[in-house]
């Protein structure tokens, strides 16, 4: 049929069929501005305005729009210099997202946007609780909803025509001040819950960090204004002449062989392109995680198997011109499945008779492993004398702990584009941590040479590590190899709840020795790991849960020398859905275990639970006990530990929460109480404080390789080529940063492009926390190379020419001296010789391309790096508990991050809070569960809940900054640490509200409801 759609102002002749949604029509029309996130529209990622009000165009038919005015992200606002044509310029909430850092990804933003303007529109003087709740019906994964509020308020004073301030950071020279420094301001202008937002974080600064010009800035995020107006950056976002779309057939069942597989019907059905099984494609093992050669696990998977694991394994591959054509071909494929055993709990994994999942004769295994037992993956790590340690202990304190798998949750789901380009070569774009990796892995699947094969990540919406796994790209390739046709493929939000790839839930059991003065003598761990079906990150997942939490705490005095650390684990196959990467990479899970524990050594034994973590906490100059014994299953290189703010940070965290004034203060504890439904009593509240101390690492030492290279261009711009993959974190723009202060430029003369196996180098992609450090050392190094050339051409112009003195209006005679190159400086645009002489990079960029001596300045750069600072956090949470129902309500988070020197306030701030929010809901309410067949719970975000914008608590954010020695600039890491300490340190303000244990996350209100019946049940 035919409809008139109006959109933006402008009328659009559109043919649709009678299901297709608005959504799919408008993209079909390039309003690529609107975003799928789901099938459900919960996560509002494809809010449009509809007569003004936002409606989720996915929800909608497009011949229900025909008569109404729609409204677009690309309605609002432009760039205002498009050459000579001169447009009105961006929205005031395009303008306010991009300047208060409010996009991270970028997949969310024109949806935020969207939803904001309809409040705005109605209400020029909104709440922050009006702005929230204007805004809860778009997730975003990212950024912790702190900026993206404050942008909806500053857009709000714009459009009353107030003027406002650009952020200020609060930066400190001496590690005191911050304590001086007033609370927490915000632009509170409610008198709803207590919630505050602040842009700019707090930053006590290294002594050893210069005055540098670029470096430490709040810069806006270098693809802000492209994801502000929704300009097609995804992988989706694209269309080829005769696109086919792809859809997977997933088993209904957790174990199972296929005996026939009947695609003929499904074949005949007018519109399909292709239907694949295992029969029509080569049997290659492979892993799916993205890791560097060679890859440290088992290799246990096939894109298509005779067998399969888990509900939700993949069964058959179809592409058709629809994807609702697609949809109704797998319905018509028969499948005759010889039911198996299934797996369900980890402890039964290895025991004799249990069903084994990995029977395959191409299964090749890495290090200890054993399909037979269902071992995926061994470690024992033994450091100093254990047995010794636990003897000399006063107290020996035992426990087990429990985490849960959950799910990444990035908003954009898994998204791939596959096509022959003209020199039939293969052309994968997609949505991907890891191109390099997906070429190299892929290219023995798919039977194609490395150098046929070309990858493009595009703009990501979010991965959390859940996109360094090869996933969807093997599915869109066979299809175009089978079809010679352009394919997309777009996972569902219940392919990724239920095909996709998660958190390993594990059990772990600790065991700690300690003398009564607190002094640790001994730690064990011992980890049951669940890899679910396949073993991709099973070894190394685990392995950091170890490496990272049980390297924090090292023991006092003899101990500190030689620590007593024990690390065991055992990483089994079950029958459910495949774990994976997950920001933080094990270390949350660890350190639930650790921080719970040493939370009830430290009340057992009558000690303060900061000094008795201070005390026991590894110190700078001191070796990373396990940089002697572990490398990922590579060769072990002792490591020191040059930097550790941990003591600072507590300081700070301390002074930011109250802590002096809460923290064993019966009359604090004491809640106001909340309503009881129905009646006038109040329900006791009480309320609780809780600290937990973690550290994460810094890429891998001796593997993790980042390469960039810089060229200069006629205005005395620059391009950055990286492999780095920015995932939404802004490394883009941090790395543009530290490019441009080596080549004295701002941050707009960097050009960054990132990233595309055929053009930019080598990067090992983005995870382990290593962009700024690696990629950003590598960066640094070729910017070097190129000052370096640059200023050799101005010594050499300088000897030939009158040139301009800095600062005077005539040209002076040039002298014939010995110009020394290495005190050359290039600031401003300039290259500025020892004597006041200079030189604009624009005329260097002249004379070097056209004038003489012709050459092109570029330089190329690799970095790999020795070591892996770790950077440490403390993380203090507020809660109050409801003691009659259970129910935790988290106020406050404080943490306080040693990340080095932050090279951009903004984007680093907005990882924090982000983290911070994830984490959250790791530690009250996400959780994947199962059915007793082994079929998932959760296949949407109503049976999943993430955080929405009007239920976060307040959020601050304080860096303790250190200055690492090992890179140019002095950084850590930041991006993945926030996961680390939200979880335990709410479980330990649960424990100081109300005196129960909850040693399983989330902690659910039926949870603490049963640990409080108990105890009463107990006392009476
Ligand atoms: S910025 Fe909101 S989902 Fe990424």
């Amino acid at each position: 049929m035919n409809i008139e759609l109006a959109i933006n102002g402008a009328s659009y002749q559109q043919s649709t069929t009678a299901s297709e949604s608005l959504l799919s029509a408008l993209r079909r029309l390039g309003y690529y501005g609107v975003k799928f996130g789901d099938e459900h529209g919960l996560t509002g990622a494809d809010t449009i305005l509809m007569d003004g009000k936002p409606v989720n165009a996915g929800l909608i038919l497009a011949a229900q729009a025909e008569g109404h005015a729609i409204v677009t992200i690309e309605g609002l606002g432009q760039v205002p210099d498009q050459g000579w044509k001169k447009t009105e310029g961006l929205h005031p909430l395009q303008q306010a997202f991009i300047e208060t850092g409010a996009i991270q990804c970028g997949y969310c933003t024109p949806a935020q946007i969207l939803a904001a303007k309809a409040l705005l529109d109605r209400n020029f003087n909104p709440t922050e609780v009006e702005v929230r709740e204007a805004i809860s019906g778009v997730l975003c994964r990212c950024t912790g909803y702190t900026k993206p509020i404050q942008a909806v308020l500053r857009a709000a004073a714009v459009l009353r025509g107030e003027p406002v301030k650009s952020e200020q950071l609060s930066v400190l020279s001496g590690i005191a001040a911050a304590l001086d420094m007033p609370p927490t301001e915000g632009l509170l202008t409610d008198n709803g819950p207590l919630v505050t937002t602040q842009v700019a974080p707090k930053i006590v600064v290294a002594p050893e960090v210069k005055p540098y010009q670029v470096v430490g800035k709040p810069e806006v995020k270098v693809d802000a204004v492209k994801l502000a107006q929704g300009k097609p950056a995804f992988a989706a976002d694209i269309e080829l002449r005769g696109m086919l779309h792809a859809k997977v057939l997933h088993s209904p069942h957790a174990h199972a062989r296929i005996k026939k597989i009947d695609v003929s019907k499904a074949r005949a059905l007018p519109g399909v392109a292709a239907v694949l099984t295992w029969h029509d494609i080569p049997r290659v093992v492979y892993s799916t995680a993205g890791q560097s050669d060679p890859i440290p696990g088992p290799l246990d998977s096939f894109s298509l198997d005779n067998k399969v694991r888990f509900v939700g394994d993949r069964v058959a591959f179809v592409a058709a011109e629809m994807p609702e054509i697609a949809e109704q071909a797998l319905h018509l494929i028969d499948v005759e499945y010889e039911l198996l055993p299934a797996l369900f709990d980890s402890t039964e994994a290895m025991k004799p008779g249990a069903p084994i999942l990995h029977d395959e004769s191409e299964y090749v295994p890495f290090a200890v492993c054993d399909p037979q037992k269902n071992l995926a993956a061994e470690i024992r790590i033994d450091i100093g004398d254990v047995e010794k340690g636990f003897a000399e202990a006063d107290e020996i304190f035992e426990a087990e702990y429990f985490v849960p798998k959950v799910q990444q949750a990035h908003i954009e789901p898994h998204v791939v584009v596959t096509y022959w380009d003209e020199d039939d070569r293969l052309v994968i774009r997609t949505s991907t941590q890891v191109p390099f990796h997906v070429r190299r892995q892929l290219a023995p699947v798919l039977g194609l040479p490395v150098k046929r094969i070309r990858v493009i990540k595009p703009r990501i919406g979010g991965g959390f590590g859940g996109k360094q796994e090869i996933l969807i790209e093997d599915v869109a390739a066979h299809l175009t190899i089978a079809t010679g046709r352009p394919v997309l493929f777009e996972y569902s939000r219940e392919e990724e709840f239920t095909a996709s790839r998660s958190r390993h839930p594990m059990r772990i059991r600790m065991k700690t020795g300690v003398k009564r003065d607190g002094t640790m003598t001994a730690n064990e761990m011992y980890i049951l790991s669940d890899t679910g079906a396949y073993g991709c990150h099973a070894l190394t997942v685990t392995g950091n849960t170890g490496q990272k939490s049980m390297a924090l705490y090292v023991g006092d005095g003899d101990y500190r020398k030689s620590p007593n650390i024990r690390f065991y684990a055992d990483i089994v196959y079950t029958n459910h859905t495949p774990s994976g990467a997950y920001r933080g990479y094990g270390v949350p899970q660890g350190f639930w275990a650790v921080e719970r524990h040493m939370e009830k050594i430290a009340r057992a034994l009558g000690l303060d639970p900061l000094e008795f973590r201070l005390e026991n906490a590894i110190h700078p100059g001191e070796f990373h006990p396990f940089s002697t014994a572990w490398n990922e299953g590579r060769e072990p290189h002792p490591e020191t530990i040059h930097t550790v703010g941990l003591e600072e940070c507590v300081r700070q965290g301390k002074a930011a929460i109250g802590w002096d004034e809460k923290y064993g203060n019966p009359n604090w504890h004491v809640g106001t109480g909340s309503p009881r439904p129905g009646a006038g009593v109040l329900r006791p509240n009480r309320k609780g404080i809780g600290v937990a101390m973690v550290m994460q690492g810094t890429a891998i030492p001796y593997l993790d390789m980042g390469g960039a290279s810089i060229k200069m261009n006629d205005d005395g711009s620059f391009n950055l080529l990286v492999g780095a993959t920015d995932l939404g974190t802004g490394s883009d723009t941090v790395l543009a940063q530290m490019a441009a202060e080596v080549l004295g430029v701002p941050t707009e003369d960097i050009l960054v492009y990132s990233s595309d196996t055929d053009f930019t180098p080598f990067d090992k992609g983005a995870y382990a926390s290593s962009t700024t450090y690696i990629s950003g050392a590598a960066v640094v190094k070729a910017a070097q190379e190129v000052a370096e050339r640059i200023k050799a051409r101005v010594a050499k112009m300088l000897k030939v020419a009158r040139l301009q003195v800095e600062g005077s209006p005539v040209e002076v005679p040039h002298v014939e001296d010995n110009l020394e190159i290495s005190n050359f400086q290039l600031s401003n645009r300039r290259v500025i010789a020892p004597d006041g002489r200079s030189v604009t990079l624009e005329q260097v960029a002249l004379e070097s391309l056209h004038h003489s001596d012709q050459e092109q300045i570029m330089g190329v750069a690799s970095y790999v790096s020795s070591s892996s600072p770790p950077p440490f956090a403390a993380q203090f949470a507020e809660v109050t508990v409801d003691t009659e129902t259970g129910a935790v309500k988290v106020d406050k988070l404080v943490m306080v991050v040693d990340g080095g020197v932050i090279v951009n306030p903004l984007t680093a701030s907005g990882q924090v809070e982000g983290g911070m929010t994830q984490a959250l809901g790791y530690a009250v309410c996400e959780e994947m569960l199962y059915g007793e067949k082994g079929q998932p719970f959760a296949k949407d975000f109503d049976r999943y809940h993430i955080f929405r914008a009007d239920e976060m608590p307040a959020l601050e954010t304080i860096f303790v900054e250190t200055f690492e020695p090992s890179h140019p600039f002095g950084v850590k890491a930041v991006a993945e640490i926030p996961m680390d300490g939200v979880a335990p340190a709410v479980g330990n303000a649960i424990l100081d509200a109300v005196g129960v244990n909850i040693d399983e996350n989330p902690v659910t209100p039926e949870k603490v409801w049963m640990a409080l019946k108990a105890t009463t049940d107990q006392h009476r």
